[in-house]
């Protein structure tokens, strides 16, 4: 951005409402604005953490920013600028309240904003990446799950702060390595929980939200804790967010919301839902609550996955890929029902949590509101060739092909929006994943593989 665009782009009126300038910081980027008067003067700064804490104590959101503005900024004034020692003391200040920042702001001599100066001390030399999401603060719900456990790892990994919220379904052991990391927190409870909630919130900037009952065969076993998981909390969630002028929220939905395709024709995001299980309606139900909150200063997205697969620290065993290579491992059996001609569109576990972190560093207006297919376009495969895939890295087991299919979903799915849009191509293949699944097995790595831990719904 053209030094003087930046520097506009984070200043502020007296007269704007605290919501209007919210959405300035969103769009700017950077943690705060200056407030200035009619004459230009700067009055003082505001952050975005400064107003989601004015927000809590009962802060009405359009009354104008200058009650709430800290009129003791951190800057570097005019006659400042050529004395290095106090330039540096400055910044160093700034560093010391605000640990992120990049810029300190110089004024004129009448104190009217006239540069952003870049701090030239006490930064790391670290990636690019890594300063561009350095601080961000996104809290990962249900983080401890099969997505969510890679997830934090990547975000932690590229700069990220990352906050879980998860009530440990599944245990503790997929995160457990990351409780010690500076950058990492956890809040184990319900996000059923409203006060659980409002705690988990606090001091995020971002939230990206995976908790659920998840899988057709889950949400049939628990259908009240689905309708209050899969929509009733998560629509509070997106409210809370809303409210607290948490700007980006992720929503992770699934392809499933096509439940079974009627012709030929590829399923794009503006294709007809036709859910055919309480999961997928849950799905869909959530997807428009959270759709119908959107604002200016309330920018969700939803992320429509394909079937995942691969290796996870909190492994799932009840995914077709992985099933199917457990058992042909196992038990040297390979099972198809119903002859696999139904079309389900797959993605690595890892590659999902890539298309997640896109979403969370492109830029708002190009996700804002926006609901993406994810996955691609090559790795739409029917059952039978999964099974066949399978066969390949496990040669000793059988492929039977047998009875009849009760899973309705069929499903071709176009990625060409996420594509286009994010630049996100899948970048893991099928036979590598299955091979790294095989060969976990045969190292021992899962002590008891039938352990309920591994599994949404109880194995028979
Ligand atoms: N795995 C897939 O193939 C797939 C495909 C499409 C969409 N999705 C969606 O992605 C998300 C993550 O799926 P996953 O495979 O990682 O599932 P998962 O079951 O491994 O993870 C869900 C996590 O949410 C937590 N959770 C559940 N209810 C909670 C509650 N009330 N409060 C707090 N935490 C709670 C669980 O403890 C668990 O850690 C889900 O929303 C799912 O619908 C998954």
């Amino acid at each position: 951005m053209a030094k003087e665009k930046m520097l506009k782009s984070v200043v502020a009126s007296e007269n704007d409402s605290i919501k209007k300038v919210m959405q300035i910081i969103d769009h700017s980027g950077f943690r705060v604005a200056y407030v200035v008067d009619d004459k230009n003067k700067l009055i003082g700064v505001v952050s975005d953490s400064e107003i989601r804490k004015a927000i809590i104590r009962g802060n009405d959101i359009n009354k104008s920013v200058r009650e709430i503005v800290n009129a003791d900024p951190i800057v570097v004034r005019a006659k400042e600028v050529n004395n290095n020692a106090t330039a540096k003391k400055k910044m160093k200040q700034l560093l010391e309240k605000m640990p992120d920042s990049r810029y300190i702001l110089l004024l004129d001599d009448k104190d009217r904003p006239h540069k952003l100066l870049p701090i030239v001390i006490g930064q790391k030399s670290g990636s690019i990446r890594q300063s561009q999401n350095g601080g961000k603060r996104v809290l990962i719900v249900g983080g401890a799950g099969y997505l969510g456990s890679i997830l934090s790892r990547k975000l932690l990994s590229n700069g990220f702060k990352v906050k879980v919220l998860d009530v440990l379904m599944y245990g503790r052991e997929p995160i457990e390595e990351m409780l010690a990391h500076d950058a990492f927190e956890l809040v184990e409870g319900d996000m059923r929980n409203i006060s659980t909630l409002v705690k988990a919130i606090e001091r995020v900037d971002q939230v990206v939200n995976l908790a659920a009952i998840v899988g057709d065969p889950a949400c049939t076993l628990k259908p009240a804790d689905t309708i209050e998981t899969n929509f009733l909390a998560n629509r509070a969630l997106a409210e809370a967010c809303k409210y607290n002028q948490i700007n980006r929220f992720v929503y992770a939905s699934t392809c499933s919301v096509y439940g079974m395709m009627e012709g030929d024709e590829k399923l794009t995001e503006e294709s007809s839902l036709n859910p055919v299980s309480l999961y997928a309606r849950s799905k869909v139900q959530a997807e428009e609550g959270i759709l119908s909150l959107e604002d200016e200063n309330f920018s969700p997205t939803i992320l429509r996955m394909s079937t995942l697969y691969g290796y996870s620290p909190r492994m799932r065993f009840d995914l077709v890929v992985n099933t199917m290579t457990k058992n042909a491992v196992i038990d040297k059996k390979i099972f198809v029902h119903g002859g696999g001609k139904q079309w389900r569109p797959l993605l690595n576990v890892e590659d999902a949590a890539e298309a997640y972190m896109r979403v969370l560093q492109e830029p708002l207006k190009n996700v804002k509101g926006q609901t993406f297919n994810v996955g691609s376009e090559e790795q739409n495969y029917q059952i039978l060739d999964i099974a066949k895939a399978v066969k390949e890295s496990v040669p000793n087991a059988k492929l039977i092909v047998e009875g009849e299919e009760k899973d309705l979903r069929n499903y071709f799915v176009s990625f060409s929006k996420i594509e286009k849009t994010l630049e996100f191509k899948a970048v893991k293949q099928l036979k590598d994943s299955i091979f790294r699944i095989k060969k976990a097995i045969e190292d021992n790595r899962f002590s008891n593989i039938n352990d309920p831990k591994y599994y949404n719904v109880e194995i028979g």
